[in-house]
Protein backbone atom coordinates (compact mmCIF):
# COMPACT_ATOMS: atom_id res chain seq x y z
CA UNK A 1 0.00 0.00 0.00
CA UNK A 2 1.70 3.14 -1.03
CA UNK A 3 0.94 6.26 1.43
CA UNK A 4 -0.34 9.27 -0.73
CA UNK A 5 2.12 12.30 -0.99
CA UNK A 6 1.34 15.74 -1.22
CA UNK A 7 3.68 18.52 -1.85
CA UNK A 8 3.58 21.95 -2.03
CA UNK A 9 5.70 23.47 -4.47
CA UNK A 10 5.58 27.49 -3.26
CA UNK A 11 8.20 28.07 -6.36
CA UNK A 12 9.61 31.96 -6.11
CA UNK A 13 7.03 32.83 -3.59
CA UNK A 14 6.13 33.33 0.66
CA UNK A 15 8.18 35.90 2.58
CA UNK A 16 9.46 34.37 6.03
CA UNK A 17 6.22 35.91 7.93
CA UNK A 18 3.80 34.76 5.12
CA UNK A 19 4.98 31.27 4.72
CA UNK A 20 5.18 31.22 9.15
CA UNK A 21 1.92 32.54 8.69
CA UNK A 22 0.78 29.72 6.43
CA UNK A 23 2.22 27.19 9.03
CA UNK A 24 0.15 28.15 11.50
CA UNK A 25 -2.99 27.86 9.14
CA UNK A 26 -2.33 24.79 7.88
CA UNK A 27 -1.81 23.30 11.18
CA UNK A 28 -5.15 24.70 12.06
CA UNK A 29 -6.64 22.50 9.07
CA UNK A 30 -5.03 19.15 9.19
CA UNK A 31 -2.90 18.92 12.63
CA UNK A 32 -0.33 16.70 12.51
CA UNK A 33 -1.71 14.34 10.08
CA UNK A 34 -0.48 10.84 9.60
CA UNK A 35 -2.21 9.04 6.89
CA UNK A 36 -1.08 11.54 4.03
CA UNK A 37 2.35 12.12 3.76
CA UNK A 38 2.26 16.54 3.65
CA UNK A 39 5.77 18.08 2.07
CA UNK A 40 6.18 21.83 2.36
CA UNK A 41 8.80 22.65 -0.45
CA UNK A 42 9.51 26.90 0.42
CA UNK A 43 11.86 29.07 -1.08
CA UNK A 44 15.06 28.36 0.64
CA UNK A 45 14.80 31.62 2.33
CA UNK A 46 11.65 30.55 4.10
CA UNK A 47 12.77 26.85 5.13
CA UNK A 48 14.18 27.16 8.73
CA UNK A 49 10.91 29.65 9.15
CA UNK A 50 9.06 26.71 8.08
CA UNK A 51 10.73 24.12 10.60
CA UNK A 52 10.23 27.02 13.12
CA UNK A 53 6.39 27.12 12.94
CA UNK A 54 5.97 23.63 12.36
CA UNK A 55 7.08 22.94 16.06
CA UNK A 56 6.86 19.27 17.15
CA UNK A 57 4.57 18.28 14.55
CA UNK A 58 6.42 15.19 13.10
CA UNK A 59 4.47 14.27 9.78
CA UNK A 60 4.73 17.40 8.28
CA UNK A 61 8.20 17.40 6.02
CA UNK A 62 10.20 19.57 4.71
CA UNK A 63 11.38 19.70 0.67
CA UNK A 64 13.76 22.45 -1.24
CA UNK A 65 13.22 23.28 -4.74
CA UNK A 66 16.71 22.51 -5.93
CA UNK A 67 20.24 21.53 -5.15
CA UNK A 68 23.44 21.19 -7.00
CA UNK A 69 25.26 17.97 -7.06
CA UNK A 70 28.33 18.30 -5.87
CA UNK A 71 28.43 18.55 -1.82
CA UNK A 72 30.65 21.60 -1.67
CA UNK A 73 33.05 24.36 -2.70
CA UNK A 74 33.34 27.25 -5.23
CA UNK A 75 29.72 27.23 -6.75
CA UNK A 76 28.59 30.53 -6.33
CA UNK A 77 24.72 30.55 -5.54
CA UNK A 78 24.42 27.11 -5.29
CA UNK A 79 22.96 24.62 -2.43
CA UNK A 80 24.08 21.39 -1.47
CA UNK A 81 22.35 18.14 -0.25
CA UNK A 82 24.44 18.82 3.14
CA UNK A 83 23.52 22.11 3.38
CA UNK A 84 19.86 20.83 3.18
CA UNK A 85 20.20 18.52 5.53
CA UNK A 86 21.52 20.53 7.86
CA UNK A 87 18.20 22.58 7.67
CA UNK A 88 16.29 19.55 8.82
CA UNK A 89 15.43 19.59 4.51
CA UNK A 90 13.83 15.68 4.28
CA UNK A 91 12.64 16.06 -0.13
CA UNK A 92 14.21 17.68 -2.95
CA UNK A 93 12.52 18.63 -6.34
CA UNK A 94 14.91 17.78 -9.09
CA UNK A 95 14.07 18.48 -12.70
CA UNK A 96 10.88 20.76 -12.58
CA UNK A 97 10.25 21.84 -15.91
CA UNK A 98 10.94 25.27 -14.96
CA UNK A 99 14.37 24.00 -13.95
CA UNK A 100 14.62 22.30 -17.27
CA UNK A 101 13.03 24.88 -19.85
CA UNK A 102 14.53 28.43 -18.42
CA UNK A 103 17.95 27.25 -16.00
CA UNK A 104 18.97 24.46 -18.96
CA UNK A 105 18.57 21.32 -16.72
CA UNK A 106 19.28 18.33 -18.98
CA UNK A 107 18.53 14.74 -18.01
CA UNK A 108 22.07 13.97 -17.33
CA UNK A 109 22.13 17.30 -15.18
CA UNK A 110 19.04 16.08 -13.57
CA UNK A 111 20.68 12.49 -12.96
CA UNK A 112 23.59 13.68 -11.01
CA UNK A 113 21.82 15.74 -9.19
CA UNK A 114 19.23 12.39 -8.38
CA UNK A 115 22.47 10.64 -7.25
CA UNK A 116 23.55 13.30 -4.81
CA UNK A 117 20.35 13.59 -2.97
CA UNK A 118 20.22 10.00 -2.41
CA UNK A 119 23.81 9.87 -1.01
CA UNK A 120 22.95 12.36 1.21
CA UNK A 121 19.78 10.61 2.47
CA UNK A 122 17.48 13.27 0.85
CA UNK A 123 14.13 11.95 -0.96
CA UNK A 124 14.37 13.20 -4.39
CA UNK A 125 10.91 14.16 -6.26
CA UNK A 126 11.91 13.89 -10.18
CA UNK A 127 9.99 15.54 -12.08
CA UNK A 128 8.87 14.40 -15.61
CA UNK A 129 6.26 15.58 -18.26
CA UNK A 130 5.84 16.46 -22.18
CA UNK A 131 4.76 19.87 -23.73
CA UNK A 132 2.09 20.56 -25.58
CA UNK A 133 3.20 19.99 -29.34
CA UNK A 134 4.95 16.72 -27.79
CA UNK A 135 1.54 15.41 -26.45
CA UNK A 136 0.09 16.57 -29.82
CA UNK A 137 2.60 14.68 -32.35
CA UNK A 138 1.94 11.43 -30.29
CA UNK A 139 5.36 11.33 -28.65
CA UNK A 140 4.17 11.09 -24.85
CA UNK A 141 5.21 7.73 -24.14
CA UNK A 142 9.03 8.56 -26.00
CA UNK A 143 9.42 11.29 -24.03
CA UNK A 144 8.47 9.73 -20.52
CA UNK A 145 11.35 6.95 -21.68
CA UNK A 146 13.67 9.09 -22.03
CA UNK A 147 13.16 11.55 -18.81
CA UNK A 148 12.72 8.29 -16.77
CA UNK A 149 15.82 6.34 -18.45
CA UNK A 150 18.05 9.58 -17.92
CA UNK A 151 17.26 11.25 -14.65
CA UNK A 152 17.28 7.64 -13.26
CA UNK A 153 19.97 6.22 -14.76
CA UNK A 154 22.19 3.36 -12.22
CA UNK A 155 19.57 4.23 -9.20
CA UNK A 156 19.49 0.59 -7.50
CA UNK A 157 16.03 -0.61 -6.46
CA UNK A 158 16.33 0.81 -3.07
CA UNK A 159 16.93 4.36 -4.04
CA UNK A 160 14.35 3.77 -6.70
CA UNK A 161 11.62 3.02 -4.27
CA UNK A 162 13.04 5.91 -2.06
CA UNK A 163 12.06 8.36 -5.06
CA UNK A 164 8.97 10.09 -5.45
CA UNK A 165 8.03 11.06 -9.40
CA UNK A 166 6.25 13.69 -10.78
CA UNK A 167 4.40 13.36 -13.87
CA UNK A 168 3.89 17.16 -14.59
CA UNK A 169 2.85 17.90 -18.19
CA UNK A 170 4.43 21.13 -19.30
CA UNK A 171 1.14 21.95 -20.80
CA UNK A 172 -0.82 21.50 -17.40
CA UNK A 173 1.42 23.85 -15.25
CA UNK A 174 -0.45 27.15 -13.69
CA UNK A 175 -2.30 27.47 -16.77
CA UNK A 176 -5.70 26.34 -15.01
CA UNK A 177 -5.92 23.18 -17.59
CA UNK A 178 -5.21 20.11 -15.64
CA UNK A 179 -4.42 16.73 -17.08
CA UNK A 180 -7.82 14.62 -16.93
CA UNK A 181 -7.91 11.87 -14.59
CA UNK A 182 -7.77 9.76 -17.59
CA UNK A 183 -4.76 11.28 -19.31
CA UNK A 184 -2.70 11.53 -16.17
CA UNK A 185 -3.68 7.66 -15.14
CA UNK A 186 -2.43 6.59 -18.58
CA UNK A 187 0.72 8.48 -17.92
CA UNK A 188 1.27 7.33 -14.86
CA UNK A 189 0.36 3.72 -15.94
CA UNK A 190 2.83 4.04 -18.48
CA UNK A 191 5.29 5.46 -15.78
CA UNK A 192 5.30 2.63 -13.77
CA UNK A 193 5.31 -0.34 -16.40
CA UNK A 194 9.19 1.72 -17.38
CA UNK A 195 10.11 1.40 -13.70
CA UNK A 196 9.05 -2.10 -13.93
CA UNK A 197 11.37 -2.84 -17.08
CA UNK A 198 14.25 -0.68 -15.63
CA UNK A 199 13.66 -2.79 -11.88
CA UNK A 200 11.68 -5.08 -10.73
CA UNK A 201 8.18 -5.76 -10.06
CA UNK A 202 8.40 -4.96 -6.16
CA UNK A 203 10.15 -1.60 -6.93
CA UNK A 204 7.87 -0.22 -9.71
CA UNK A 205 5.11 -1.29 -7.37
CA UNK A 206 6.52 0.90 -4.11
CA UNK A 207 7.35 4.11 -5.83
CA UNK A 208 4.80 6.77 -5.25
CA UNK A 209 4.14 8.91 -8.49
CA UNK A 210 2.59 12.20 -8.15
CA UNK A 211 0.49 14.20 -10.51
CA UNK A 212 1.30 17.76 -10.94
CA UNK A 213 -0.35 21.17 -13.39
CA UNK A 214 -3.03 22.78 -11.99
CA UNK A 215 -4.18 20.73 -9.26
CA UNK A 216 -6.45 22.47 -7.34
CA UNK A 217 -9.56 21.54 -4.54
CA UNK A 218 -11.93 20.76 -7.08
CA UNK A 219 -9.76 17.92 -9.37
CA UNK A 220 -7.89 16.69 -6.51
CA UNK A 221 -9.91 14.29 -5.35
CA UNK A 222 -10.98 12.60 -9.21
CA UNK A 223 -7.09 12.85 -10.00
CA UNK A 224 -5.61 10.86 -6.87
CA UNK A 225 -8.14 8.32 -6.77
CA UNK A 226 -6.78 7.00 -9.75
CA UNK A 227 -4.88 3.49 -9.31
CA UNK A 228 -1.41 4.75 -10.48
CA UNK A 229 -1.59 8.63 -8.69
CA UNK A 230 -0.09 8.82 -5.56
CA UNK A 231 0.03 11.98 -4.28
CA UNK A 232 0.03 15.39 -6.04
CA UNK A 233 2.85 17.96 -6.65
CA UNK A 234 0.66 21.75 -6.25
CA UNK A 235 1.93 25.03 -6.68
CA UNK A 236 -0.49 27.59 -7.31
CA UNK A 237 -2.95 26.10 -4.76
CA UNK A 238 -0.46 25.78 -2.12
CA UNK A 239 0.22 29.79 -1.51
CA UNK A 240 -3.46 29.63 0.21
CA UNK A 241 -3.51 26.90 3.56
CA UNK A 242 -7.07 26.62 2.97
CA UNK A 243 -7.22 25.03 -0.70
CA UNK A 244 -4.06 22.98 -0.14
CA UNK A 245 -5.48 21.68 3.09
CA UNK A 246 -8.20 20.63 1.39
CA UNK A 247 -6.65 18.60 -1.54
CA UNK A 248 -4.01 16.93 1.47
CA UNK A 249 -7.78 16.11 2.75
CA UNK A 250 -9.05 14.77 -0.65
CA UNK A 251 -5.89 12.15 -0.71
CA UNK A 252 -7.39 10.75 2.46
CA UNK A 253 -8.09 6.64 1.22
CA UNK A 254 -11.51 6.30 2.82
CA UNK A 255 -12.52 9.66 0.31
CA UNK A 256 -12.04 7.19 -2.84
CA UNK A 257 -15.48 6.27 -2.40
CA UNK A 258 -17.03 10.02 -1.33
CA UNK A 259 -19.05 11.86 -4.19
CA UNK A 260 -16.98 12.41 -6.98
CA UNK A 261 -15.52 16.30 -7.59
CA UNK A 262 -17.00 18.97 -8.27
CA UNK A 263 -16.47 19.25 -11.55
CA UNK A 264 -18.19 16.76 -12.90
P1 LIG B 1 0.61 24.49 -10.72
O1 LIG B 1 2.19 24.08 -10.62
O2 LIG B 1 -0.10 23.67 -9.68
O3 LIG B 1 0.60 25.95 -10.44
O4 LIG B 1 0.17 24.12 -12.09
C1 LIG B 1 2.57 22.75 -10.42
C2 LIG B 1 4.07 22.66 -10.39
O5 LIG B 1 4.73 23.39 -11.14
O6 LIG B 1 4.63 21.87 -9.62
Amino acid sequence: MRKKIVAANWKMNMTQAEAARFVESLLLELGDIADVEVVIVPPFTAIAKVTEALGKSQNIKIGAQNMHWERNGAFTGEISAALLRDLFVRYVVLGHSERRTLFGETDKIVNRKVRAAHEATLRPIVCVGETLVQRDKGSVEKILSIQLHGSLATLGAKELQETVIAYEPVWAIGTGRNATPEQAQEAHAFIRHTLREMSDETTAERVRLQYGGSVNPENARELMSQPDIDGALVGGASLDPRSFAQIVLSAREEDKTAAPSATV
